[in-house]
């Protein structure tokens, strides 16, 4: 189909985007039941044209169900005229995937996530692996249960099981993590899911996923908690009744994630069977917008009843072929001239098809503009958000906090160390002490070289000896290096009505130490000169040090020096 025919002329609907002829292209609500879907590479400008659709859809009176990978889906919340209930993974999302009350359902989900790739580590167990696990689903009803039954559940069977004790330990090899890892446990080693779908009726639901992706090494636990959400909410909403107008918009981000292929077994039950459920969804007045950066991936019945289409900058020839399809294109010319448009596609520019118009047009996506939300603004945007129980605090959180009250000053990397703990469940652990705001990070420079260090500070402690807490690890530094140099050095010494952080005596005379951060150092440097026979100023901001430097020579302070963190052990002792 030539590309050369005028763009469409539309003078109705929801403003999606500016045409070449500087029109916009508008959709009239009744075609969102066709469903939307944005392709394109990384950076392309897709969720954002995803999210001037998702406000204007809320606008209208649409209400939103949004699962965001990237973290950036939460600051539309100010634009959103309905209200949100905002789900954050590090705070309130608990996710039990035996809650679709679906035994095959789940084992599958399990299978495609949990334990992929398990068959071909352990080809031998294979077969009896599959049976136990079946068996151990089947009674299990959240995932604490399902480690327990594989840990000590006696299938009954007609031939002896052999290799039990491998299967076990092999199964136990992919669980054990939900229920040791700190992270992982506070999101699925749990009896119940947290989101009630009942509860979002005439709100929208916004669910955060970001503090999961960051972490790389949890891929399988995203794409399990992703279906298992949309796998619920796309089963619910096709219980619900016909009706003839859209009511809800649910956008999928990333939605490669959606594992292929078992979305479709995974919604259809025989009775549905002949009608694919785009077309269902479509009856009861749900819109789905699907955004990948893989056509490819995404599964046959959504991608070919996706047909509101935006097709930003696409390279590989598998997606290009897959939208290619879509687009009515069959001849290998028509294939070569649309790839050669999809690979040189602006950014913000996007091929477009929808059942509006009858041919594919080019668009360029209308402005979002999102202001950063703070933590505060989240608040008061989704009272919500704060509901979360008060959790125990494990173990290793009382470890680790038992640890920062010995040793207050350890940076990260010392005190993982210290504790003897790998990398990965230090900062786990940190982050749930966090997350319950135990404690806060500081980062400062130690050193004269290289990136700052990373400390741990207790929540509960607001002062550290007379200030803050990176005065107090200089100070802290400093003594202890005196003392292992083999003086006798005193903390918090008072001297007349002066306090000194640091005195020790060296060949009979004197010596103050006094580490300078955000103070008054003028005046300390005047007063305490003068009750001391030598007097080092340790400065950490390097912007007071010439200034210092030089009000020491113009108020004739000979036994004054004046140092840098980094360079105080050269002058002292
Ligand atoms: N419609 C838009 N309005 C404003 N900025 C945009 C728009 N589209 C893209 N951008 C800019 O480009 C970046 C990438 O866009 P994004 O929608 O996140 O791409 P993708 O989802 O395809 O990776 C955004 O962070 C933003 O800076
Ligand atoms: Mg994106």
């Amino acid at each position: 189909m030539p590309l050369s025919i005028p763009p469409p002329q539309t003078n109705e609907g929801t403003p999606l985007g500016s045409m070449e002829n500087g029109q916009l292209f508008r959709l009239p609500l009744k075609y969102f039941g066709f469903h939307f879907a944005f392709y394109g590479v990384t950076g392309t400008g897709k969720t954002r044209a995803a999210m001037n659709l998702a406000i204007k859809a809320d606008n209208e009176g649409l209400n939103l169900r949004i699962i965001d990978i990237e973290g950036e889906w939460k600051n539309i919340i100010p634009q959103l005229k309905k209200d949100t209930i905002y789900y954050d993974i590090n705070k309130n999302l608990k996710v039990n995937p035996f809650d679709l009350q679906d035994p095959g359902l789940t084992k599958l989900l399990l299978r495609e996530t949990i334990f992929k790739g398990i068959e071909l580590e352990y080809r031998d167990l294979s077969p009896q692996m599959n049976f136990m696990l079946d068996k151990c689903v089947l009674i299990s009803k959240s995932i604490p249960k399902l480690i327990e039954n594989v840990i000590s559940h006696k299938p009954e069977t007609e031939f002896p099981l052999r290799n039990l004790d491998l299967t076990r330990t092999a199964l136990l090899t992919r669980l054990n993590p939900y229920k040791d890892n700190p992270v992982l446990r506070s999101i699925f080693y749990v009896s119940k899911s947290s989101i009630d779908m009942s509860s979002i009726k005439d709100k929208n639901l916004i669910i955060d996923l970001h503090g999961l992706d960051m972490k790389v090494a949890y891929k399988r636990e995203l794409r399990l908690i992703y279906n298992t959400l949309a796998i619920t909410y796309l089963r619910e909403a096709l219980k619900t009744e016909e009706v003839n107008s859209v009511k809800n918009l649910f956008i999928a981000d990333e939605a490669q994630l959606l594992v292929p292929r078992i979305l479709q077994k995974a919604v259809a039950t025989d009775t549905w069977a002949t009608t694919d459920f785009a077309t269902r969804l479509r009856k009861r007045g749900e819109s789905l917008a699907i955004i990948s950066q893989s056509p490819a991936n995404i599964e046959d019945d959504i991608r070919k009843n996706s047909q509101n289409l935006f097709v930003f900058r696409l390279l590989d020839p598998g997606d290009i072929k897959a939208v290619a399809g879509m687009f009515g294109y069959v001849h290998v010319e028509e294939i070569n001239h649309l790839s050669s448009m999809l690979t040189g596609m602006e950014e913000r520019c996007a091929m477009a098809k929808t059942p509006s118009a009858l041919y594919p047009f080019i668009i360029r996506t209308l402005d979002v503009e999102l202001p950063k939300l703070s933590e505060e603004d989240l608040a008061a945007y989704l009272p919500e958000s704060e509901e979360t129980k008060e959790e125990a605090i494990s173990e290793d959180e009382q470890e680790l906090l038992q640890n920062i009250r010995e040793n207050p000053f350890l940076n990260n990397t010392e005190r993982a160390l210290s504790l003897g703990w790998h990398r990965t469940r230090y900062s786990a652990t940190r982050k749930l002490l966090r997350r319950k705001d135990l404690v806060e990070e500081i980062s400062f420079k130690t050193k004269l070289k290289g990136a700052p260090s990373r400390f741990l500070k207790l929540k509960e402690k607001k002062e550290y000896g007379r200030g803050q807490f990176i005065h107090a690890f200089w100070v802290d530094k400093i003594f202890i290096y005196l003392k292992e140099e083999g003086y006798n050095p005193l903390q918090e010494y008072k001297a007349n009505d002066k306090i000194v952080d640091v005195a020790y005596t060296k060949d009979g005379k004197t010596i103050f130490v006094e580490v300078e951060y955000k103070s008054d150092w003028k005046s300390n440097i005047l007063r305490a000169s003068k009750i001391c026979d030598k007097l080092v100023s340790v400065f950490i901001r390097e912007k007071d040090i010439i200034d210092a430097v030089n009000f020491v020579k113009q108020e004739n302070l000979s036994n004054v020096t004046v140092t840098d963190a980094y360079y105080a052990y050269k002058v002292i002792p």
